[in-house]
């Protein structure tokens, strides 16, 4: 029997996040969860973290993080997740109780024995928190999966991810500490598109969670440009490519912010050229079989070797 990776999740859900989050469950020992403001405030970001857990059926320690960016003014992407965060559902009080302990702690002891693994799917405040209060952190993590940036293009700018542009100053930190870190654009996530067929799937499943997602993922279908073949489903995409390595390609590189203020704010610069490549960039995946695998999550739960 193959023991399951283990690692830590610091997501702001957020639709995505929420496909995210059964992925980790699927195919991982998913140890903590660290929450993080960005699709929607802390408060909603902690509460369906928690709710989709109960959702999962899963006991995961959830830390709320940051109620807002380093410095710039906090922004939200309700348009594309809904007020809630979860589309038109109104999250209830969960029944699971967050944490004491905040993010930031929660991170600095979850990479106290070192050789930690985290995988980040929102905005890399919690990260560069932890940073701040002790920067030797950087040391005990052995790599950092992160869906954000845009080697070519954004989503908020022409050349803003909403991750980076949403706190540029924290992946100026984060770029710059040391952490080796593979990065998941847009170019990389626009690759797996979520359309009309993957809800047929979810709601021909006739779970809960399969109808609750396909709900979600319908509202979050609102926000994309009809013309292409679905939305892309981003957060997944840095589960799987920490625990379906093979499903992607990568280069080394190294990736900085070029610009935390301004009209190129959140722009994430990527050079492949250099002797000392710190991060890498997934640069192309296996559409299909990372498709099949995020449904395969929600769909046949248990079904992961
Ligand atoms: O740009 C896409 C990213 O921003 C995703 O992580 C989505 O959940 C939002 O946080
Ligand atoms: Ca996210």
């Amino acid at each position: 029997m193959n023991s399951k990776p283990h690692f830590l999740l610091d997501c702001d859900p957020g639709i995505d996040d929420a496909f995210a989050i059964f992925c980790a469950l699927e195919f991982a020992h998913l140890d903590v969860i660290t929450t993080v403001s960005g699709n929607v405030s802390i408060e909603n970001t902690t509460r369906n973290a928690l709710h989709i857990l109960e959702l999962a059926g899963a006991e995961v320690p959830v830390h709320r993080g940051a109620d807002r960016p380093l410095r710039v003014e906090p922004v939200t992407a309700t348009e594309i997740h809904g007020n809630s965060g979860l589309g038109t559902y109104v999250t209830p009080e969960p029944d699971q109780r967050e944490q004491p302990t905040g993010a930031t702690q929660a991170i600095l002891n979850y990479c106290s024995s070192g050789d930690a693994v985290i995988v980040a799917t929102g905005p890399l405040t919690n990260i560069a928190l932890a940073l701040d209060a002790d920067p030797t952190v950087a040391d005990r993590i052995s790599h950092l999966y992160w869906m954000g940036g845009g080697t070519t293009r954004g989503n908020v700018t022409a050349f803003a991810e909403f991750n980076a542009w949403c706190d540029p100053d924290a992946v100026a930190v984060t770029m710059a500490s040391g952490i080796n870190l593979t990065m998941f654009d847009l170019d990389l996530t626009n690759q797996v598109l979520f359309g009309a067929s993957e809800v047929t799937r979810l709601r021909e499943a006739s779970t809960t969670r399969a109808t609750f997602l396909a709900d979600a993922l319908e509202f979050y279908q609102l926000s994309h440009d009809a013309s292409t073949a679905g939305k892309a489903m981003h957060d997944p995409c840095a589960v799987l490519g920490f625990l379906r390595p093979d499903h992607f390609t990568f280069r080394s590189s190294n990736i900085v912010c070029s610009d935390t203020d301004g009209e190129q704010r959140g722009r994430t610069l990527v050079s492949f050229d250099g002797d000392e490549l710190l991060h890498r960039v997934a640069v192309t995946a296996d559409s299909k079989e990372v498709i099949d695998l995020i449904l395969m999550a929600i769909i046949d739960p248990g079904g992961a070797q």
